[in-house]
């Protein structure tokens, strides 16, 4: 099986996709497209071989409050900045057909590999996730997702995402 994923193009085929949340079905079908052509966010799919997608990420710069931060990861920094920059994962979404079958941590860790890959271009401290829901919350906490009681925001530091991305694809960074 293939795990490459691709940017949203027009020629994938989105409108059936179904993943149990309306709003992460109607985003795909209707406003990625054009959240991509405005550069609000960069959606990525994973696709079939006749372009039916199977799943979806989006990814934004975003920043959060220092406060909102666990100490351990602003123990270093400089207490002037208020904001600190981080990568946002605004939307994650497996289609029905393809649950249980590891799309979803695929995706996520694609996510966090493209993340880091940028960090070099853009800084970026943490990837942040908004969990829609409970199941979303525990889907995260199980991949490593710090839960932020300040903000209901959950990160997970880019030093986690090197030591993982060091573990796994055997990447000194
Ligand atoms: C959450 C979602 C992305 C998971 O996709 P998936 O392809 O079914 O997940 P995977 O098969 O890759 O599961 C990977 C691991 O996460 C676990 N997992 C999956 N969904 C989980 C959940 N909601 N809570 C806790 N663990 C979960 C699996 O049991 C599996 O564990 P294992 O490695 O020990 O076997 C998918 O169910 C989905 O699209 N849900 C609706 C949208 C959503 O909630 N998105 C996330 C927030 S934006």
């Amino acid at each position: 099986m293939s795990w490459v994923t691709v940017p949203l193009q027009p020629s994938h085929k989105k409108k059936d996709f179904s993943c149990g949340n309306v709003m992460l079905d109607n985003y795909l079908h209707s406003q990625a497209k054009q959240d991509v052509k405005r550069k609000l966010s960069a959606c990525f799919v994973l696709v079939t071989a006749d372009s039916n997608v199977q799943g979806y990420y989006t990814l934004s710069a975003s920043s959060i409050l220092r406060g909102d931060l666990p100490e351990s990861v602003i123990a270093k920094l400089p207490p002037a900045y208020n904001y600190l920059p981080v990568t946002l994962l605004g939307r994650l979404a497996v289609d029905n057909l393809y649950k249980g079958q590891g799309f979803g941590a695929a995706l996520l860790f694609d996510a966090l590999k493209r993340s880091h890959g940028a960090i070099d271009q853009v800084g970026s401290l943490a990837v942040v996730v908004d969990p829609i829901d409970e199941s979303a919350v525990k889907f995260y906490e199980k991949h490593g997702f710090i839960l932020l009681p300040t903000s209901g925001k959950m990160v997970l530091p880019m030093a986690t995402i090197s030591y993982l991305l060091l573990i796994i694809l055997k990447v000194e960074f």
